[in-house]
């Protein structure tokens, strides 16, 4: 598979050339030519070129010379070629350059030729760990779950994508004090999580597993309230667990996996593959917190502090002006969520060979991977070679952009939030149904489809850290920035792609381009910068406002070129079949990428 350099990069190599022609003292020096203009198809184009450089600019300054001077001798230096069509020297020194047809044609044509439509593989490939998608055991998921599982399942894909090898870890909360009460009560209650009895591999679906979980957890915690002796049984059961205790642990793994089954159901429900080995939660690393913290102490980093093992920041204050410190052993000798989550850094480095660190997480926990990221490089697990980074999100906020609960102030159900978008969904694509000839069963399965990439593309499309307002109105709405609109992009291009019949898509890189042809020709070409640039900044909702462009140049090509129309010559009904199917493919790909599906018929 051949990657295709974008046309930027091919006018940033012809302008290096001729830079270092005209001016070999100016060394490698960057004209760095930006994308300008083409972005806009209101704009009249006769304004703008495809490119602009401005690096003439900088030049002249360190090397004292005049700009416009300079850069005259670089466009001097450019020898006549195919993919420069015009270039010129404007205002104090930038360039203008325009691309010829021809070359915005072929290039699409050598990304076409390849499935991943000529998209380089990073040259700087290593390992990223990525924590993403950790609910808590035996609690429900909630919106912020949601989140961190979508987030990160584009950045999984996205990553592996540009050639990333990516260790996906699931860092559940199935360990803590919780549990003591909760084995207790399933001890004294020893029915209570049976499932239909003489059933060999009992059914249960995600929500009654969750139901359960919800019963056995309200009933435990009523009773540890109210009872002092069992709340004194239930201390000593944590003991128990600590400890290793046999019987302990296996009605602990009961509730481990009596939530995964509800985990699944709400991953599938979403259609997100979650895998078993990849789910490490924090009791996974319990062998190594002792470790962990003997390492810490003998260096130093960590010190005694009122009997408690802490890590001690110059800037981490609380309210009062008392340093904050990171608690990594408790006085009572327990361990917290820093200990783990250091002991898993030890591992994702040490054991996994990571290079970077991803976490998907809340915001409201920078301040906890602030503090751990720092006390991992004291230790040294942390360096220039390994990094860590924290991909922060914002939190879902109701209409009334006040935190997400229902109407009686509870959490959230994701299953009923996710349903209510399907329902919604489907809704929509019934509307259109009968006229696009969708059977029963495509309805219902295009309305997933819809329903649930509504819910991840509203998420992923805006900026991770900013809080978002849940607006399925909003989210299912066929105009505007909606997932829905790029799935109607997508069919549109199919059913134009079904109705050419035998005519077939072909690039003819002789034929002259029109001005939206030539505007989506030229944002085809970026899709590769995107990735690259999405997988280094970790920002998702950059690939997702590319997409939406790209739909944008589609509906103004439409409106401007007719494809299958009979005046058009056979070569340009082929080459705008060709321009159209390289759109759907970049669009398949992209929403793939986000985790969206992109159905054929809509
Ligand atoms: N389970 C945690 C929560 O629900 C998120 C875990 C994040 N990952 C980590 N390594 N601490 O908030």
């Amino acid at each position: 598979m051949a990657s295709v350099p974008s046309l930027a990069s091919t006018v940033q190599q012809r302008l290096a050339d001729a830079l270092s022609a005209a001016l070999p003292e100016a060394g490698m020096a960057d004209p760095s030519p930006r994308p300008s203009g083409w972005g806009d198809p209101m704009l009249r184009r006769s304004d703008r070129a495809d490119f602009q450089a401005n690096g003439i600019l900088a030049l002249a300054k360190k090397l004292k010379g005049n700009p416009r001077e300079l850069a005259v001798k670089v466009v001097d230096a450019i020898p006549a070629n195919d993919v420069v069509k015009d270039i010129e020297v404007s205002g104090p020194g930038f360039l203008n350059i325009t691309i010829t047809d021809k070359a915005i044609t072929e290039t699409l044509a050598a990304r076409a030729a390849d499935d991943r439509l000529g998209v380089p593989f990073a040259a700087d490939a290593g390992t990223t760990v990525i924590d993403y998608a950790q609910p808590n055991v035996a609690k429900e998921m909630h919106v912020g779950h949601l989140r961190s599982a979508v987030i990160g399942d584009a950045m999984v894909q996205i990553l592996e994508f540009t050639g990333e090898k990516v260790v996906r870890r699931h860092h559940i909360g199935d360990w803590g004090t919780q549990f003591g009460m909760l084995i207790q009560y399933l001890i004294e209650h020893p029915h209570e999580l049976d499932h239909k009895e003489g059933d060999a591999a009992p059914e249960v679906s995600g929500e009654e597993a969750m139901s359960n979980l919800n019963r056995l957890y309200k009933a435990s915690r009523a009773l540890f309230d109210s009872d002092e002796e069992f709340k004194e049984r239930a201390r000593r059961r944590v003991v128990d667990l600590q400890s290793g205790d046999e019987q302990t642990l296996a009605l602990w793994q009961r509730f481990v996996d009596e939530s995964k089954i509800y985990f699944y159901s709400v991953f599938e429900k979403l259609d997100m593959e979650i895998r078993d080995p990849d789910i490490v939660g924090e009791s996974g690393y319990n062998d190594m917190l002792d470790e962990t913290c003997r390492i810490l102490e003998e260096s130093g980093v960590a010190v005694r502090s009122e009997g408690a093992l802490c890590v001690f920041f110059d800037d981490v204050k609380g309210p009062d002006g008392n340093p904050v410190p990171l608690i990594v052993k408790k006085s009572n000798g327990g361990y917290g969520y820093a200990a783990t989550d250091l002991s898993a850094i030890r591992n994702r480095v040490q054991t996994l060979d990571a290079n970077t660190l991803l976490y998907v997480v809340d915001a409201r926990q920078s301040l906890h991977f602030k503090m751990v990221f720092e006390t991992a490089r004291r230790a040294g697990w942390l360096n220039e070679k390994v990094k860590a980074h924290q991909l922060a999100f914002g939190t879902v906020l109701g209409k009334d952009g006040k935190p997400f609960k229902t109407r009686e102030g509870e959490t959230v159900r994701l299953v009923d939030l996710l349903d209510e978008a399907i329902d919604r969904a489907t809704a929509v694509v019934r509307e259109k149904a009968e006229k696009v000839g969708l059977t029963e069963q495509e309805i219902v399965e295009n309305g997933r489809y819809v329903g649930i990439g509504a819910v991840k593309y509203a998420d992923l499309s805006t900026s991770a850290v900013r809080d978002y307002k849940f607006d399925l109105d909003q989210m299912v709405s066929l105009n505007g920035d909606t997932s829905v609109y790029l799935q109607y992009a997508y069919a549109r291009i199919q059913s134009i792609k079904r109705k050419a019949g035998d005519r077939s898509p072909l690039a003819h890189p002789e034929l002259p381009l029109a001005p939206a042809e030539r505007a989506l020709g030229l944002h085809l070409d970026q899709f590769g910068e995107v990735l690259a640039e999405v997988a280094s900044s970790y920002e998702p909702h950059k690939l997702a406002a590319y997409l939406y462009q790209l739909a944008s140049h589609l509906t103004t090509f439409y409106d401007q070129c007719h494809v299958l129309s009979a005046d058009n010559a056979p070569e340009v009904v082929e080459n705008r079949l060709f321009l159209v199917d390289v759109t759907g493919r970049t669009l398949h790909r992209g929403m793939a990428l986000l985790g969206i599906r992109t159905p054929e018929r809509l």
